[in-house]
């Protein structure tokens, strides 16, 4: 006696019947990279489909998005001028906010999330303010400045946060600054597993925020820490966050399945920019079929324990979804 799995497998629709697991376009959050001027529209060599764009290209960007069906985004602004403190993000006039209120004019149901970080406005890269004895980013500075960049995101009208410095504490601080400046309907996204990982090297070129000098690993994660990971997304919920999320996502599937089993959250993940690279330099050179690696790449998280999926790949997928 042996069970005959392949019963199930006979057809079309009774594949269909007992899938366990399905993609959808409510999944999907896309990236959108802003920059100052007009007319811009600039590809980025490492990650090809993905631009930096002006407001203007970015608000027929959103026209083509929405008519995918795909509604929701994560801003990255990209500021010509930076320095030691990232002061372009603090301030209501900042190239974010713009950005924020240009799409809620034209597009008042997308759901804009944005980025909350220092590395794109500061001109020596890191996530955060320097402290010159320990060469390292000053945690609790960072928080200070990060709830004031909270509230200019906030106040322009974001319809999330997403929290991705990996600083101590960053939960609660911006938790309490939205709730006493009266945004306590506001979601936080916190990118709460995040690895210091070589798969963010694309991203560095399109957000220009590679550090001048000393890497990530005293604030991102250790690519080698299972038991920490899971640490740092319950300190996260504790603290406050409305979803989790794990970054990267396709070298890291034991630990999305781990934070799902250990939360009851709504988890996220970021498929991030080698991941996307890779495939989609793969499929450039007819080695793989992208489509189908992609779909079966963005069904693998799905299955891992993910809800949400960050991802270069979404209009794509949107369009095969159909
Ligand atoms: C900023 C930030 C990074 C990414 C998202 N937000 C880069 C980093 O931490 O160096 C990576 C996204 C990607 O690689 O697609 N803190
Ligand atoms: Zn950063």
């Amino acid at each position: 006696m042996f069970k005959r799995f392949r019963r199930l497998r006979i057809n079309e629709t009774l594949r269909g019947l007992v899938q366990e697991t399905t993609l959808s376009k409510n999944d999907f959050i896309y990236p959108l990279f802003v920059k100052e001027g007009e007319n811009f529209k600039k590809e980025i060599e490492s990650m090809p489909g993905v631009f930096q764009m002006s407001i203007d290209e970015i608000i027929k960007e959103c026209a083509d998005i929405q008519k995918l069906g795909l509604n929701s985004i994560i801003l990255f602004a990209i500021p010509d001028v930076k320095d030691s403190v990232g002061s372009e993000c603090l301030c209501e006039q900042s190239l974010i906010s713009r950005t924020i209120q240009a799409i809620k004019k034209e597009f008042p149901e997308m759901f804009i999330v944005t980025d909350l970080c220092f590395c794109e406005y500061t001109d020596h890269g890191h996530c955060g303010i320097m402290d010159p004895k320990t060469q390292t980013v000053d945690n609790d500075a960072t928080l200070e400045i990060s709830a004031q960049q909270a509230l200019v995101h906030a106040r322009a009208g974001a319809d999330m946060i997403a929290p991705s410095g990996m600083m101590d504490g960053i939960i609660s601080t911006l938790r309490n600054a939205l709730d006493e400046n009266g945004f306590k309907d506001l979601p936080i996204m916190s990118y709460s597993t995040k690895f210091s990982s070589a798969y963010y090297g694309p991203f560095r070129d399109v957000a220009e925020s590679t550090p001048s000098y000393g890497d990530r690993r005293s604030y991102q994660m250790n690519p080698a820490n299972r038991l920490e990971a899971i640490e740092e997304s319950i300190e996260d919920e504790k603290q406050g966050a409305d979803i989790l999320m794990v970054k990267p996502a396709l070298a890291y599937l034991d630990i999305v399945r781990d934070i799902r089993n250990e939360s009851k959250l709504p988890l996220a993940v970021y498929n991030v920019s080698g991941e996307y690279a890779m495939l989609k330099h793969a499929g450039k050179a007819g080695l793989i079929d992208y489509d189908r690696v992609m779909m079966e790449t963005l069904l693998s998280f799905k299955r891992a324990g993910a809800d949400i999926i960050i991802t270069y790949h979404a209009k794509e997928a949107c369009k095969l979804l159909g």
